[in-house]
């Protein structure tokens, strides 16, 4: 089929963060785009969930598993997929507990590259790895964890001319940065609180850099505290060593030496914040209320910071009236095992209306 001339290459109803941000993004002319329209995802104020948590606080959701392949990785993969194909990278490599692998795959798969991903074998959610292997990548489990595979993924990426696109990797962080210029555009100004969990820590370093860039530029008059989560069995920064073998059902922050460790830190220290931790049982509280409150459905990881902002405000955390932002990472459709499990079990009856009236009970 042959397309006319000037027929668009995707529908503009819906822009990539690269355009929408450019100004602040390092890519130049030259820089292949290479996008899924990323970014732009809801900022969803929930004020049943804030009703049951505190009467100081206005809830914000940052649903970003509206992003292309469900999860807040997307976008720092469109900026460095963008990158690797600018400086002539053909195959890029990531270790992951499977949103990174999903996104690295998706985009990889559009740039027409390989990809090449580590993780650790058994805790990788259902709908992550079905993403993985169905967009071409070289899926390779290790029997170890996320930070072993990390280790070892390193190790490849600084001998062979493979990319690494880890959080490691500048551009990732760049691209994520803009999920804060979001919020700030949204509300029109910072929040108090941005609550965020925290995995390997990238993302809590790029919402920083984001809240900072934008307040230099002029475009916010004041930073929020960052609030970062950690699941209780993998809290690393929280206990002030690395934990070697993390657990936890939030599989996809089952990390034990989150590589941006020392920036985390920075981000909680300069902006007057803290890192605290949940457990499994708070995380799953907080993901119920999420789906069964105000029909946001997330991953457990996503939960953490609900989760967290509760635990702070039945301790009398928040004093004064306080806008909070929470950022679901990723959808619920990640984790469908973990739903089941949580959920009540459909019911089985017959196919007659009598069987149906009567469990309906009319
Ligand atoms: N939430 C979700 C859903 C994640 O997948 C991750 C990290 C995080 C939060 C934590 O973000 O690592 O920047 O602090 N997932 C990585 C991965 C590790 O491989 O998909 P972080």
């Amino acid at each position: 089929m042959v397309l006319p001339e000037n027929m668009p290459m995707v529908s503009h109803t819906r822009i990539g963060l690269i355009e929408r941000y450019r100004e602040f993004m390092p890519v130049t002319e030259k820089t292949p785009i290479i996008s899924l329209m990323e970014g732009s995802t809801p900022l969803i104020r929930a004020d049943r969930l804030a009703g049951a948590i505190s009467p100081n606080l206005t809830i914000y959701l940052k649903y970003e598993g509206l992003n292309p392949t469900g999860s807040f990785k997307d976008r720092g993969m469109t900026m460095a997929i963008s990158k690797a194909v600018e400086e002539g990278s053909k195959a890029v490599m990531c270790a992951s507990t499977g949103n990174t692998s999903a996104s690295a795959a998706a985009y990889s798969a559009r740039a027409g590259i390989d990809c090449i991903v580590l993780i650790p074998k058994g805790n990788i959610a259902l709908g992550k790895l079905s993403q993985s292997m169905i967009h071409g990548a070289k899926v390779i489990q290790i029997e170890g964890n996320f930070d072993e595979a990390l280790t070892m993924v390193r190790k490849v990426t600084d001998n062979y001319p493979v990319t690494l696109v880890n959080s490691l990797n500048p551009y990732r962080i760049e691209g994520q940065k803009s999920g804060a210029f979001e919020i700030c555009d949204a509300l029109g100004t910072a929040p108090d609180f941005h609550a965020i969990p925290v995995g390997n820590a990238g993302n809590i370093t790029a919402y920083w850099k984001g809240y900072k860039e934008y307040f230099a530029h002029g475009k916010i008059k004041r930073l929020p505290k960052m609030i970062g989560f950690q699941a209780a069995g993998s809290a690393p920064i929280v206990h002030g060593h690395p934990i070697a073998q993390p657990e936890t059902i939030a599989t996809a922050i089952r990390i034990g030496n989150p590589a941006s460790w020392k920036s985390a830190e920075a981000a909680r220290d300069e902006s007057g914040g803290l890192i605290d931790m949940v457990t499994d049982e708070e995380i799953l509280e907080a993901y119920k209320m999420l789906a069964s409150m105000e029909g946001v459905f997330c991953e457990p990881a996503s939960a953490a910071p609900v989760a967290g902002v509760r635990k702070l405000a039945s301790a009398g955390f928040f004093k004064e009236p306080a806008t909070v932002v929470c950022v679901l990472t990723g959808h619920g459709l990640k984790d469908p095992d973990m739903a089941i499990k949580m959920a009540s079990k459909p019911i089985t009856v017959p196919a007659n209306m009598d069987a149906l009236m009567k469990v309906l009970g009319y």
